[in-house]
């Protein structure tokens, strides 16, 4: 088993504390210096199970596995010294009962040196919450758009409307009671995200919620546009990093086939004069 990085300065009870404070910036990410770009910056990174998406190709969050949420967890936090790191749980290493969840979520805490991990699901998962707060994981709950129920919500939709409304707010209520530090909304109307955040008393982060939430998080590679086959229109472009690596690497294919790459300051010369490092 490899070594978790040190724990990092911000703990879940600090992020707790932030409630109805300046609100809390994290990010998602993936890779050690992009997590140390984040550090900078950011109170809260969460290893995201979109992952799957934005780095591995895959179409949807629901093939991610446990070993995949370790390796990234591993280098993300070689990447941190601030931020608080949070692991998301996958599709299926949580559901069964709150014994499978404990045992996946301490594989994820002891190897990778999380401070916390995160799981999808509102009143269902309550119990499960409980059983790993009360055992010493702190958890980030997540309700709203639940990329991982995607096949029962009937697609990436907007959450919170007519009826809907009543069931989201009961299942921010559920995980707060049921010991979770902090709760993402995702996909919400607006004012429920608002009313949700008004009545709890933990943070809430935002993803496609309010301006009004306790915190907002985004997906690193959509707000730096490097990931472009999906693009919930919540997200704000930052950058457009993957238009400026198409043009490096065009610059970089015309060099080479023209032989102006490398030139004498990138050659290695009989001399010794030249790089060599
Ligand atoms: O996996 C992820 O990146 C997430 C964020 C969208 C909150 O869960």
């Amino acid at each position: 088993m490899s070594r978790p990085a040190p724990q990092t300065a911000l703990t879940p009870n600090d992020i707790r504390a932030r409630k109805g404070q300046t609100p809390l910036v994290c990010l998602t990410a993936y890779t050690t210096p992009v997590a140390q770009w984040a550090d900078a910056e950011c109170d809260l990174v969460l290893v995201g199970d979109s992952v799957g998406m934005v780095l591995h190709g895959l179409p949807s969050t629901l093939p991610v596995t446990l070993d995949m949420m370790i390796l990234h967890g591993q280098a993300v936090a070689r990447g941190l010294s601030r931020a608080l790191m949070v692991v998301d749980m996958p599709f299926g290493s949580f559901e069964d009962s709150p014994e499978q969840a404990f045992r996946n979520a301490a594989r994820l805490m002891a190897e990778t040196g999380a401070g916390a991990v995160k799981l999808e699901g509102g009143r269902h998962m309550a119990a499960t919450i409980r059983f790993l707060v009360d055992r010493g994981i702190p958890v980030m709950g997540h309700v709203g758009l639940t990329p991982q129920s995607v096949n029962t919500l009937g697609g990436y939709k907007v959450q919170g409307r007519g009826p809907d409304r009543d069931r989201i707010l009961a299942d921010a209520r559920a995980v707060q009671e049921a010991g979770a530090f902090s709760v993402v909304l995702e996909k919400l109307v607006a004012s429920l995200a608002d009313e949700i955040t008004q009545d709890l008393e933990i943070p809430t982060i935002g993803i496609g919620a309010s301006v009004g939430c306790d915190g907002q998080i985004l997906v690193m590679d959509d707000m730096l546009g490097l990931f472009d086959a999906f693009r919930p229109n919540f997200v704000k472009r930052y950058a457009h990093l993957a238009a400026e690596a198409a043009s490096a690497i065009s610059a970089y294919a015309t060099e080479v086939r023209n032989r102006d790459f490398p030139s004498a300051e990138h050659m290695i010369r009989d001399n010794g004069v030249g790089k060599d490092g």
